[in-house]
């Protein structure tokens, strides 16, 4: 069984799962560090293990077909092997990073054109072409192709485009049943709801999601610029179409108040570069609150981190310290932010499936966001 629910919570929507996939078995609800390219940048595959012990970890399909490029990675035995992760991978499917990254691009029924970021060199992606490169890929789940609407968004733009991603999804159902796993273990499909802010089509879309009968389903195009009280109705609204007995991925979600909320609308995935992109910024998210590390208040603090998280971090740096590495720019600020930020976001999902499992996560989680907003 891929996903089985063995909490429902009662003051929320918020569920406590497991998911089970060939590389194996995992709790939800969960938040999957990004690694674009086959790393999550800035930190080892043994600290995402040992450290953060995230399950899975999400790569992108457009940024590992342009570099290395499929032969590389299909010589290799695939991504798992290529980059020596055992645990589970979802690739998302091009369909958002060929519309920010890319500069040219058209769209028909057809497919994308678009050119590389890297070379400029000329693309064309199709719902059929993106399941073969996710197939030589070899994720253990597969995003299906999409239109990630912008926002601001027309409703008839998001119409159409919605209308497109749907068929664009029969394509890629169709694909994945003509087609099989090239390293021997299973391939899961995903679909995306999209529908811009419009109830109407978000509903409709989730409708026609729901009706794949996929074993998990995603929302998209969200986080994209709106309001969070626009992004939580929309979330809402899905959930409520979108069937119980399935694991629900809000793709590119967010901040830790927004995996809050979002779980408590009955979400169980999430992936975001926030925590891994921040961290190279300064911005450490701890169990305390948000922490400026580049503020000239932490230069004489020679306290750890975060004392809230048991992190081996904690006994050999400072805050004094890891400010000094990243106002030098030294590498190891990075990565030490990296840490915290990753291993941050992965506690949370574990703490709140515990307050589910307890009975508590509602009381829990406005004392929660509260806590880990604040600007320390
Ligand atoms: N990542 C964040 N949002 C989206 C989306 O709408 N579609 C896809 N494919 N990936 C996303």
């Amino acid at each position: 069984m891929f996903y089985k629910i063995e909490h429902n919570d009662i003051g929320t929507s918020a569920r406590a799962g497991v998911i089970t996939t060939d590389h194996g078995t995992f709790e939800t609800p969960i938040f999957m560090p990004v690694g674009t390219a086959g790393t999550v940048k800035a930190m080892h595959q043994r600290e995402l293990e040992q450290e953060a012990d995230a399950p899975i970890i999400l790569g992108n399909t457009y940024h590992l077909y342009l570099r290395p490029g499929l032969n590389i990675i299909e010589q290799a035995g695939g991504l798992h092997k290529f980059i020596g992760w055992k645990r589970s991978i979802l690739t998302d499917s091009g369909g958002f990073q060929v519309y920010s990254l890319s500069g040219i691009r058209k769209i028909n029924e057809e497919g994308v054109k678009f050119k590389s970021h890297i070379d400029g060199s000329a693309h064309f992606f199709t719902p059929e072409s993106v399941m073969d490169i996710q197939r030589t890929i070899g994720a253990d789940i597969v995003m299906a192709f999409d239109e990630c609407t912008p926002y601001p968004c027309e409703y008839e733009y998001a119409r159409k485009s919605m209308e497109m991603t749907h068929r664009w999804l029969g394509r890629c159902v169709t694909r994945m049943a003509e087609t099989e796993p090239k390293y021997g273990y299973q391939q899961h499909l995903f679909p995306i709801v999209q529908g811009s802010v419009y109830k109407d089509l978000r509903l409709k879309s989730a409708e026609v999601i729901a009706e794949a009968g996929c074993v998990g389903n995603a929302i998209g195009g969200l986080s994209v610029g709106e309001p969070a009280e626009e992004m939580y109705a929309m979330s809402e609204l899905v959930c409520s179409v979108l069937p119980k007995d399935k694991p629900r991925y809000l793709m590119g979600v967010g901040t830790p108040e927004n995996l809050l909320e979002n779980i408590a609308l009955g979400i169980d995935m999430f992936d975001c570069v926030m925590p891994t992109r921040n961290a190279r910024n300064g911005m450490l998210f701890t169990t305390q609150g948000i922490i400026n590390i580049r503020n000239k208040k932490w230069e004489n603090d020679f306290t750890p981190l975060d004392q809230g998280l048991d992190i081996y971090l904690n006994d050999y740096y400072t805050k004094a310290y890891v400010r000094h590495l990243v106002h030098n720019n030294e590498m190891l600020g990075a990565q030490i932010a990296t840490i915290q930020n990753i291993s941050f976001y992965l506690w949370l999902m574990r703490e709140a499936r515990k307050q589910i499992v307890a009975g508590t996560f509602r009381e829990w989680k406005e004392r929660m966001v509260k806590q880990c907003m604040q600007r320390l």
